[in-house]
């Protein structure tokens, strides 16, 4: 970790900076995680002085914050290290201000020009920061080095994707560019990879053999709150599946890599994508299922939330099916859905076993042989559940699922912070594993992008309404019912 550094976050009113990013630096700061030299610039079209912005960080932290995490002496300690800069990033002209407010803040911290650019801006910025930092000669490394780290979605179909990374490209090298999908900083995330390469039991069965579908559920019971005019350019294919489910899924069925490190785990990531079975128009008709939360129950349709058209056709729901066409894979399906407005918030993966090939016994109320199931909960409750069949105690012979249930919480104290804090602290570090590298970003969208592209130019395509709180459109029932299944639906 360097002694001193200077975090620029562009952005720094929104609503991000205040409900993740802060929340996430003070816990860094409090335990000590921090560079000894720390400062923030935050820099917005908002007009506040350094006073305001400390005060609205405040009202944030004491929101945001867990109450046993609030400590008002280390609150004010670290709201010292915060200053602003009232601009607009997209005009040129503010970045020779930035430059000497980075310059004046160095002097004061002592800061060899070690800078991190947080993007938490929407994404149409995405594009231009980096070519005005470029023409400021901010991107240029002396004694002091340069990252930057950019939120999702990194573009919004494979051509602007494309275009990003050209611009990030032109203005930084790859090991400088650290694009966040803050999933990967999640525990219970890298605690698949711990499941699947620190024992050596799963491994053997984890392929088509002995796997018969894998499901991916991430899943929320709240609406787009006020967040209408982001979402509703966006919908869930690039809000949720392009990156989070995704990540999901290549940590579920990525190879061992050959070293835990920023080449190792990213070259299997991108070896995941580039796997995917490129889908047709009839296997999007009949493999996609898109929805919209209508009005129920009390809750609000989509259509009614704030800055949401009247008639938007975004969709608030996806489930899918794909398919990996390599040798671990082949055959296997893995149906992938998330949704608004669901009964319950959950993420959690479930890897089906093939049933044992002929049955000696009775099992109760169910499919006999009872399949196995391994269950990885991801939030809440994060813990791992293996299902299996057990003898009914008393005469006869007839089997019962059960489940054995280990929970992530008995590892210890779980730790506070969360998946900001790990993945801000290593762009702090330089560590650029759990990061979204470029190639990633492309192999990714050419496999989405086709969707995007279909619902675009085939506009009769089903958008189904769904009623807000179920389960999303009977629709999606039928894309595992064909398998024979039924989504696992979590209580
Ligand atoms: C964000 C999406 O990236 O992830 C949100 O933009 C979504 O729409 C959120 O609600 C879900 O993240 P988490 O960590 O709360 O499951």
């Amino acid at each position: 970790k360097p002694d001193a550094l200077t975090l620029v976050i562009f952005g720094a009113s929104g609503d991000l900076t205040r409900r993740k990013l802060m929340p996430a630096l003070y816990l860094l700061y409090k335990a000590g995680r921090l560079p000894r030299r720390f400062a923030v610039l935050g820099m917005a079209r908002t007009s506040y002085d350094d006073d305001r912005f400390r005060t609205s960080i405040r009202e944030g932290l004491l929101s945001f914050v867990r109450p046993d995490e609030v400590d008002e002496k280390a609150i004010q300690a670290f709201l010292s290290c915060l200053h602003y800069l009232s601009a607009d990033p997209s005009e040129p002209e503010a970045y020779a201000e930035l430059k000497t407010r980075l310059e004046e803040i160095d002097r004061t911290i002592d800061n060899p020009h070690n800078y991190l650019y947080y993007l938490a801006t929407p994404p149409l910025l995405y594009g231009v920061i980096p070519r005005h930092l470029k023409a400021e000669g901010l991107n240029r490394e002396g004694d002091g080095f340069r990252r930057i780290v950019v939120e999702k979605p990194f573009g919004y179909d494979l051509s602007s994707a494309l275009e990003l990374n050209r611009i990030y490209l032109d203005a930084f090298r790859e090991e400088q560019i650290y694009r966040i999908d803050h999933f990967l900083g999640k525990e219970t995330v890298q605690n698949i990879l711990a499941l699947r390469f620190a024992n050596s039991v799963f491994e053997p069965l984890w392929n088509r053999n002995y796997i018969d579908y894998v499901e991916i559920t991430a899943v929320e019971n709240m609406g787009i709150g006020t967040r209408g005019g982001f979402y509703d350019g966006v919908g869930t294919l690039r809000d949720m599946v392009q990156n989070h489910l995704a990540q999901l899924l290549a940590v579920t069925a990525m190879e061992p890599p050959a070293a835990f490190d920023a080449s190792g785990f990213r070259n299997e990531v991108v070896k995941v994508y580039q796997s995917l079975t490129p889908l047709t128009g009839e296997d999007i008709r009949h493999s996609v299922v898109r929805g919209q939360y209508m009005a129920s129950e009390g809750r609000k349709g989509y259509r009614e939330e704030e800055q949401v058209p009247a008639l938007s056709r975004t969709e608030t729901y996806l489930a899918m099916r794909l398919e990996l066409n390599n040798w671990r894979w082949g055959g296997v399906p893995f149906y992938i859905r998330t949704g608004k407005q669901m009964p319950t918030k959950v993420s959690e993966i479930v890897i089906h076993f093939k049933s044992a090939p002929y049955s000696l016994f009775r099992c109760e109320g169910g499919t006999c042989p009872l399949p196995n199931r391994l269950v990885i909960r991801i939030q809440p409750n994060e813990g791992i559940v293996l299902r299996l069949g057990m003898k009914k105690p008393g005469e006869g012979f007839e089997v019962l699922p059960m489940d054995m249930d280990f929970s992530y919480a008995e590892l210890g104290r779980l730790p506070t912070e969360d998946a900001y804090a790990r993945l801000i602290e290593d762009c702090i570090a330089g560590d650029p594993t759990l990061f979204i590298r470029s190639d990633a970003v492309e192999s990714g969208w050419r496999f989405f992008d086709p969707i995007l592209k279909y619902w675009q130019d085939v506009p009769e395509c089903p958008l189904y309404g769904y009623p807000a709180g179920s389960w999303g459109p009977l629709e999606a029932d039928s894309l595992v019912a064909r398998q024979g299944a039924s989504w696992t639906n979590p209580c």
